[in-house]
């Protein structure tokens, strides 16, 4: 019994290693993602080539759409892709002297093989001018079919020495089946363009493969989005059809324009637009910005107009006072419109230039921030140096009505630039201090105003904390990064320090850093002696701004007798503790509410204000609870009638201070 066992368990043992021992075989191919618009930024396991995670060689097929004036044969496109003319006419059932009509998209088999750790075809391409570009010669010569990384990492000559004549090698990306699309049945792997107008699904039924497989070849999701004119892996059991109809592209109706553009050349002025996976969800991004515009719409006639952009000095006598509807209805933050927003628009340099009038010292907002004018809407654009793929990594995931939208960047010479929502108003810091105050002569911001400033604030940092995942902190909010649209609602702005953070709460997960950054006034005790991130980093801070909408002050002020530093956060104890706290209340109100406010709020903003700064972490509220006890304070203000004001207000005073 026992020999006839051991050779058993000695194969089982073999073919156990023997499987674990082929690296990587199962791993599909990763989608390139419009990595391949930023020459720059390589990520070698998308950009430079699929990696070589099966057998050395097979034959794999390229797509490529016939064009003007150079490739219109399958000579001509043969010589280009490094395949034959009969190959090519035979699979697409054509003569191969026949010339192709414009746009037609032909398939092209091609050996696909193992070079280092990427899978490719290889071919030369001679430059035909000057002013040619390895972007240039990926993106519009080659259709996508390479990226400008590749051909950066497999040439040595630099953009500068592209001169006429040069011969430059070519990897084309292709794949071949892994184990498993092998064991499924699948044959080859097709290199397609993804076209305007097509997704998944009507790719899937071009080839008459099922959807899934698609997906996995390319290590995407459900919810991914695809981009057109990146190349995607179709997996086929049999050879491609000789005849690919496409689907039609649907009217100028579908999702916004371009994801186009780094600085590169573009010949071809067509424009393409982004292809969602799932129809669902561009179905549901026009739902919601139907939803949107009706509701924008349907405020716009209940308020007075807001003071335009152009306009913008505020004059005096305008009223401030605005009904805003409650944040609800605005936090479009469904699961598909955030994978939606995913796709940025990439900005030409030259575009930004036009828009921002060559960012002149007019449209100069703040700092390094521009206004920009995109055919009559405004934008602004903000100038970065160096690598900022952190906050646009974050902005772009993230969606809420109180949180700055980024809708575009471009990338130029090592700056970037980023093009955001426009906050007609300007930040909270200028309505609310003296020293910076723009708008010193005009109506100060209303009791009402600023409790739905606040609101805003905490629902935006409820967001961050509670629903993206993982976590983010923002690290470094403070009145300067509370902007403000034309009706005074807040945006949260300026994620350069945020973070995310993994095991949120009171005790899992801590993180240290070393490298304490952040504004005086607004960082936490813990964050300035241990380093310690915690999303109580941003519940001490929105304290903070509690107490400078309350008094007006800024976080680190100077003492009465002008000499020493004053913490707001320190300042706020003083007021509420001991007697007679409602009298000191009212002392440390900004003057400018001119005992405008319901003075029972205001004193219950403080005590949540105070809790926020405590000095223990664990004594300061999450941020869940912060934005319920603000909703009562905002649904209390819109009951209050301010002209009981003034009555209540002599009676408040002779309350003794019951707690
Ligand atoms: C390969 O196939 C197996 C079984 O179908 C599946 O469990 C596994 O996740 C697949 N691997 C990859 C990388 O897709
Ligand atoms: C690239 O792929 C390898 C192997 O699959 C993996 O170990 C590595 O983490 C990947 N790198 C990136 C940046 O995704
Ligand atoms: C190829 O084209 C010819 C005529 O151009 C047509 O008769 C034939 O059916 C086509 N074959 C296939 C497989 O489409
Ligand atoms: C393709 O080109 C690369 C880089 O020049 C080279 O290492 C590789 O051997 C070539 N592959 C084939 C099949 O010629
Ligand atoms: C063309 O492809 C073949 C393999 O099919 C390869 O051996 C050859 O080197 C390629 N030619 C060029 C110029 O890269
Ligand atoms: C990726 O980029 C870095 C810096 O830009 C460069 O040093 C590196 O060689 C590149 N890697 C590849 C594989 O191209
Ligand atoms: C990339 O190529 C396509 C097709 O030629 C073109 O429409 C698009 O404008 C190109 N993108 C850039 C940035 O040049």
């Amino acid at each position: 019994m026992a020999t006839t066992l051991w050779p058993a368990a000695t194969i089982t043992l073999l073919l156990l290693l023997l499987c674990s021992s082929i690296p990587n075989s199962e791993s599909q191919q990763e989608y390139v993602n419009n990595k391949q618009l930023n020459c720059h930024q390589n990520d070698t396991n998308s950009t430079n080539g699929n990696l070589c995670n099966s057998v050395s060689s097979c034959t794999s097929y390229l797509t490529f759409k016939s064009s003007v004036p150079d490739y219109t044969t399958p000579v001509s496109i043969g010589y280009l892709l490094n395949s034959t003319a009969a190959d090519i006419a035979s699979a697409n059932n054509i003569t191969d002297v026949q010339s192709i009509a414009v746009d037609t998209l032909i398939t092209v088999p091609v050996t696909c093989s193992c070079s280092g750790p990427y899978y490719q075809h290889n071919a030369s391409y001679k430059i035909k001018a000057l002013g040619e570009t390895y972007f240039g010669i990926a993106n519009n010569t080659y259709q996508s079919l390479t990226t400008c990384q590749a051909l950066m990492a497999q040439n040595t000559y630099g953009e500068r020495d592209l001169v006429a004549g040069l011969n430059i090698h070519v990897p084309l990306r292709c794949a071949c089946p892994t184990r498993n699309q092998s064991e499924a049945g699948f044959k080859y792997l097709l290199t397609y363009l993804v076209s305007r107008g097509e997704s998944i699904s009507s790719i899937a039924e071009i080839f008459g493969v099922d959807r899934q497989s698609i997906l996995e070849a390319n290590q995407l999701s459900d919810t991914s989005v695809i981009f057109y004119f990146t190349p995607i892996s179709v997996p086929l059991k049999t050879e491609p059809p000789t005849n690919i109809q496409r689907a039609a592209a649907p009217p100028d109706s579908s999702p916004p324009p371009p994801a186009v553009a780094v600085a590169g050349d573009s010949n071809s002025s067509k424009k393409w637009v982004i292809v969602g996976i799932v129809v669902g969800v561009v179905v549901l991004l026009l739902v919601c910005a139907a939803l949107f515009f009706f509701c924008f719409y349907r405020r716009r006639l209940v308020q007075p107009p807001s003071p335009t952009p152009v306009a913008k000095a505020f004059s005096g006598s305008t009223t401030t006072e605005v009904t805003i509807p409650t944040t609800q209805s605005w936090s479009l933050s469904s699961e598909g419109v955030r994978y939606a927003i995913e796709s940025l628009s990439v900005y030409k340099f030259e575009e930004l230039q036009k828009a921002t009038g060559f960012f002149s010292e007019e449209n100069k907002i703040k700092g390094s921030v521009y206004r920009a004018s995109f055919k009559g809407d405004y934008a602004a654009v903000k100038i970065l140096k160096g690598d900022v793929s952190g906050e646009i990594n974050i902005l772009k995931r993230i969606n809420h009505f109180n949180i700055i939208r980024l809708s575009g960047f471009c990338v130029h010479k090592g700056d970037t630039y980023l093009v955001y929502e426009f906050a007609e108003n300007d930040s909270l810091e200028d309505w609310l201090h003296s020293g910076t105050k723009k708008y010193e002569n005009s109506v100060s911001l209303s009791w009402v105003q600023r409790v739905h400033i606040a609101h805003d604030v905490a629902d935006a940092l409820n967001y961050l904390h509670n629903y993206t995942s993982p976590p983010h902190v923002h690290k470094n909010l403070k009145s300067g990064n509370v902007l403000l649209d034309g009706n005074f609602r807040a945006k949260v702005s300026n994620f350069g320090l945020a973070r995310t953070v993994e095991g949120e709460g009171d005790d899992g997960g801590f993180q240290l850093t070393r490298h304490v950054v952040g504004t005086q006034g607004y960082m936490p005790p813990e964050y300035i002696e241990n380093g310690l991130i915690t999303p109580k980093i941003d519940v001490f801070a929105l304290g903070v701004v509690l107490l400078e909408l309350l008094s007006g002050r800024e976080a680190v002020g100077r003492d009465k007798n002008g000499s020493g530093e004053q913490m707001l956060s320190v300042t706020v104890n003083q007021v509420l503790e001991g007697e007679n706290v409602r009298e000191k209340l009212r002392g440390f109100m900004d003057p400018n509410l001119r005992d405008e406010y319901p003075l029972e709020l205001a004193y219950s903003m403080a005590e949540l204000a105070k809790r926020c700064v405590a000095r223990d972490l664990n004594s300061r509220p999450q941020i869940s609870e912060v934005l319920m006890t603000l909703s009562k304070i905002q649904s209390s203000t819109l009951d209050w009638d301010p002209s009981d004001e003034l009555e209540r207000s002599r009676s408040v005073s002779q309350i003794s201070d019951s707690r």
